[in-house]
């Protein structure tokens, strides 16, 4: 097996293979002056398999396009099977048409992965809410890892947590919640989240008593930090104590960290699904663990 990362992932690629005791192959990336990407393969993938490792962030196209190159490149050298990982899927928000005519962009990118021989897929929590397994939008294998025993195991390793209580902003982070819950040995609870526009969210709690006591906050995804902001709000106003927020996926649009910091969170942190000032929690791990039973 050969494991090779995208630009978007390098360091996490070196990190994989370094737990699978093996070298990360080489590819050459760069700009040409109009802005278009060059791509080499360095390394002979010829009846190999091949992983390539891409997250979609920030810049999703860009990185979705250099995956398509580097996927069809692999192919066109003859390796035997290619394997994406993509920790962060892009696109995969829009899983649904909400409103008439809107495009079910999940979809598209998955038929734009499988056209480039793209033979099996990992990802790490994909934001798809509205379907149940990942393997209804791919014709080719596909699995959705979960990265909230390493959070979880990361916090109760590294922050001292007193009565400690774990809570999700909303309805949808119920999954994450009640996952962290179960490895810490705690109660959980979620909050009702009204989404008022992309940056305004309204929080409200439901049951749980968070005052004084220690707070876990879990959820998939920090984008501008909306969601977070207003949770912590709510639970400074309850009283809570410490406030840890824990994400898989810090995307942190702008200002996002700082406003929750300023909102009054005490530890905020993530995994390296896209690398950041608070990606402390290594998906290497899980990833490695995943790729040690594929059948080459
Ligand atoms: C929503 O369903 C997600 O789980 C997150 O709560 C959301 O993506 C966070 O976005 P923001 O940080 O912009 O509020």
């Amino acid at each position: 097996m050969l494991i090779f990362g995208g630009s978007a992932s390098e360091v996490l690629a070196i990190d994989i293979a370094r737990i699978m005791g093996i070298a990360v192959s080489k590819l050459e990336i760069k700009r040409f002056p109009d802005g278009e990407k060059y791509l080499r393969v360095k390394q002979d993938v010829s009846g190999q398999c091949v992983v390539v490792i891409q997250s979609t962030f920030h810049r999703p196209e860009e990185y979705l396009f250099e995956y398509l190159m580097i996927a069809d490149s692999m192919r066109d050298l003859g390796a035997k099977k290619t394997i994406a990982v993509i920790p962060y899927l892009a696109y995969a928000r829009q899983d649904e048409r909400f409103n008439p005519g809107e495009a079910v962009t999940i979809q598209t990118v998955a038929k734009l992965l499988e056209s480039v021989g793209t033979n099996e897929l990992y990802t790490v929590d994909a934001h798809l809410h509205r379907i149940s397994d990942i393997s209804r939008i791919f014709s080719i294998p596909a699995h959705n890892l979960s990265a909230v025993p390493l959070l979880a195991e990361y916090i109760s390793k590294n922050i001292e947590l007193h009565n400690p209580v774990v809570i999700g902003p909303d309805e949808e982070s119920e999954q994450w919640a009640a996952a962290a819950a179960k490895i810490l040995g705690v109660d959980f609870d979620i909050l009702e989240k009204r989404r008022i526009s992309a940056e305004t969210v309204e929080i409200k709690t439901r049951r749980l008593n968070v005052k004084n006591r220690d707070v876990a906050v879990i959820d998939d995804i920090i984008s501008t930090g909306g969601t977070m902001v207003e949770t912590i709000r709510v639970l400074r106003q309850e009283d809570a104590h410490k406030i840890v927020v824990g994400c898989i996926h810090p995307v942190l649009v702008g200002n996002a960290l700082a406003r929750l910091y300023d909102s009054g969170a005490d530890v905020v942190l993530g995994t390296d699904s896209i690398p950041s000032p608070i990606s402390r929690v290594s998906l290497a791990p899980t990833i490695a663990s995943a790729l040690r039973r594929v059948k080459e």
